[in-house]
């Protein structure tokens, strides 16, 4: 990786307690050229220096899609580049190669963000086979609504990691979620946490939401550590990636290095490249054929 640059809504959307989509869209409008600008500067390169300008056309909110396709586009023709538009979840896997270049397929990933909880299967580039995915709400999603629960600002996810280092797990133990196959499913473990907080009443120490928090974490975790186990048994695989938001999780990261063990080699990102940034993009666009720019908020796989 040459240079990333990131611009952070966490404080724009924090006031709202989550993403407000025309926020989002107006203040991608407004941060992404001075972001290029930047990024070049960062890296010492004039626009000649580029082979191909990657852009995320989906998944995601449609507004901001729009905005990121319509400035790759626009740079495209200034510069005489090609412009290849990059499945989001795709560059959370691609992630893994910025750090580990002789990473190649085929290898199993689980991808865990605000928005996905999926066990993927990459055949080759640019090839995945989707294994599980989650019935209801996604891991980071749930993370997020714990953190509301728990009294924590947005994103959650963070918050409610630094929360739970400080309590007990066992002193609060909620359920760990249990489907068949590889399926996923968060939203009665989220109900749980409801019913425990109201059984609980006022009387809710500083302890308690720490507790509350771990629990919640072991159940998130262990279920996802589950699935990737099975997974690994169903399809033996060489290589393994955990990636996406969630992956910046502090026992998610420890787990995952005691589920696959020696059985594989484990790719979890550093910090800053599980959650979302340009630099994945920009991997997944270096392997992705310069495709169509169509802009697709619900793309999948
Ligand atoms: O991949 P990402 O940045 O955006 C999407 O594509 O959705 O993932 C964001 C999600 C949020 O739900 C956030 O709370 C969660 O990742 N997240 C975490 C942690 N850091 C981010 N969840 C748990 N522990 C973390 N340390
Ligand atoms: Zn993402």
């Amino acid at each position: 990786m040459v240079a990333n640059l990131i611009h952070s809504q966490e404080a724009l959307h924090g006031e709202f307690g989550g993403v407000v989509p025309e926020l989002a869209a107006r203040d991608h409008l407004e941060k992404l050229p001075g972001l290029v600008d930047g990024v070049l500067k960062k890296a010492g390169q004039e626009p000649d220096g580029i082979d191909r300008i990657g852009v995320t056309r989906g998944p995601g909110l449609v507004g901001c899609l729009l905005i990121g396709v319509g400035l790759a586009r626009g740079l495209g023709a200034a510069w005489e580049k090609p412009v290849v538009g990059v499945n989001h979840l795709w560059g959370h896997v691609y992630a893994a190669l910025l750090g580990r270049p002789d990473l190649s397929p085929p290898l199993l990933a689980l991808v865990v963000s605000g928005a996905h909880t999926d066990l993927v299967w990459m055949l080759e580039h640019g090839r995945f086979e989707v294994l599980g995915r989650t019935r209801d709400d996604a891991a980071g999603e749930a993370f997020d609504k714990a953190a509301r629960m728990l009294g924590l600002g947005y994103p959650g996810g963070p918050a409610l990691d630094r929360l739970a280092r400080g309590g007990d797990a066992r002193r609060q133990a909620l359920p760990k979620p249990a489907l068949p196959g590889l399926e996923f499913s968060f939203s009665g473990l989220k109900t749980a946490l409801l019913y425990r907080l109201r059984d609980l009443g006022g009387e809710v120490t500083e302890q308690d939401r720490a507790d509350l928090a771990a629990a919640f974490e072991e159940s998130v975790v262990g279920a996802l550590m589950e699935k990737l186990d099975q997974a690994l048994d169903r399809r033996p695989a060489t290589e393994v990636v955990v990636c996406g938001g969630v992956a910046a999780n502090t026992l998610l990261r420890r787990r995952a290095g005691e589920v696959v063990g020696a059985r594989a080699r484990l790719t979890i990102p550093p910090l800053e490249l599980c959650t979302d940034n340009g630099a994945m993009i920009a991997a997944a666009a270096t392997y992705a054929p310069v495709n169509d720019l169509t802009v697709d908020p619900g793309l999948g796989w």
